[in-house]
């Protein structure tokens, strides 16, 4: 069991990508540093994608330059080179790359086979490496597609292993949909650890069906030690119909100090964050513990 975690908190990006209600870039850099002022050091702020596909994420240059300086790491996504230079001239030191390990979502997602976006990641990667920018590499579907339904182990570990090879520093393996249960998410990591190291993968999975806090503690016995998360558990994927977001925040947050591993988050701040954010998306938070500690101060 990692008795030690990192925590990648993806709610601007991943939480907002999706919402109904647009959040202004104001808001956003206001989010941001919310979460950072938490104790989140590690927080992807947007994306360079086309415009037409994720409308919400406009303007996440702006974002990046209104966050950048404050003290932390922040991740911006990017599907191919044209999002790569927005990244790189605002700045970037991280970026991440996105694949699929069905072929259903990478049409879907980003409008090319696997094999392509692959392809297409190389010189991105290529261009980081030149430039001093280091890669995370996302595969979604890890535990089901929405299109093409059950996804095997060794397509998983095509694409992770793809992606490390080509030299991102970390492969974070989205269950996009939410449906991985925890005898399959450890089937699933150990079989991508086969072929990359445990400590260069990270778990990302959406709470969907509720069973995200229980996939990620069969994924910390298996020694994973990288979670994403998002504030509050908002958002999903546009191109995933019915996803919901990311496991909360707050509930990883609670689960791990319970568990007397030491996040550096000071939830009552987290809280303000995501109650901030929930209010202008006018809706309230679905993470559980946030959920639980709103309801005992009203
Ligand atoms: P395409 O239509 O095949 O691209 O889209 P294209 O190269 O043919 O270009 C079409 C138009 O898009 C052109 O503009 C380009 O300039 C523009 P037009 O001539 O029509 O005016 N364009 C861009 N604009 C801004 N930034 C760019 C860019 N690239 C092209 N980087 C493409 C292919 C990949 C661009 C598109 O499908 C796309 O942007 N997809 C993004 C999808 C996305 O962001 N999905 C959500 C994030 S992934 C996710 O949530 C999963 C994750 O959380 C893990 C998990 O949970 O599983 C990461
Ligand atoms: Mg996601």
């Amino acid at each position: 069991m990692s008795d030690q975690v990192r925590i990648v908190e993806v709610g601007p990006r991943d939480g907002l990508q999706n919402e109904k209600t647009p959040v202004s870039v104001e808001d956003r850099i206001a989010f941001v540093k919310a979460l950072v002022g938490a104790g989140l050091h590690t927080v992807e702020v947007g994306s360079f994608v086309s415009p037409k596909a994720i409308p919400k994420m406009m303007g996440s240059d702006q974002v990046f330059l209104g966050v950048r300086d404050l003290p932390g790491e922040f991740h911006v996504l990017v599907p191919n080179e044209k999002g790569y230079e927005g990244a790189k001239a605002v700045g970037a030191k991280v970026i991440a790359v996105f694949a699929s390990a069905s072929e259903g979502f990478s049409r879907a997602n980003i409008n090319c086979s696997v094999a392509e976006s692959i392809e297409r990641f190389k010189p991105v990667i290529e261009r980081a490496k030149a430039d001093g920018i280091r890669v995370r590499g996302y595969v979604s579907c890890v535990l089901g597609c929405p299109y093409d339904g059950e996804v095997a182990p060794q397509a998983v570990v095509e694409v992770s292993k793809a992606l490390y090879d080509l030299g991102c520093y970390e492969v974070s393996l989205g269950d996009t949909i939410g449906v991985g249960t925890p005898s399959k998410a450890r089937q699933m990591l150990r079989a991508v650890a086969g072929s990359v190291p445990m400590p260069n993968l990270a778990m990302h999975f959406h709470d969907t069906y509720g069973q995200a806090l229980a996939n990620l503690y069969a994924g910390m016995e298996e020694g994973c030690h990288v979670i994403d998360t998002a504030a509050g558990g908002l958002g999903g994927c546009p191109y995933a119909p019915g996803a919901t977001g990311n496991v909360g925040t707050e509930d990883v947050v609670f689960m791990l100090e319970g568990m007397g591993i030491a996040t550096g988050v000071d939830m009552s701040k987290l809280l303000v964050a995501t109650n901030t954010i929930s209010a202008l998306i006018g809706r309230p938070p679905v993470s559980r513990v946030a959920s639980a500690l709103n309801a005992k101060t009203r």
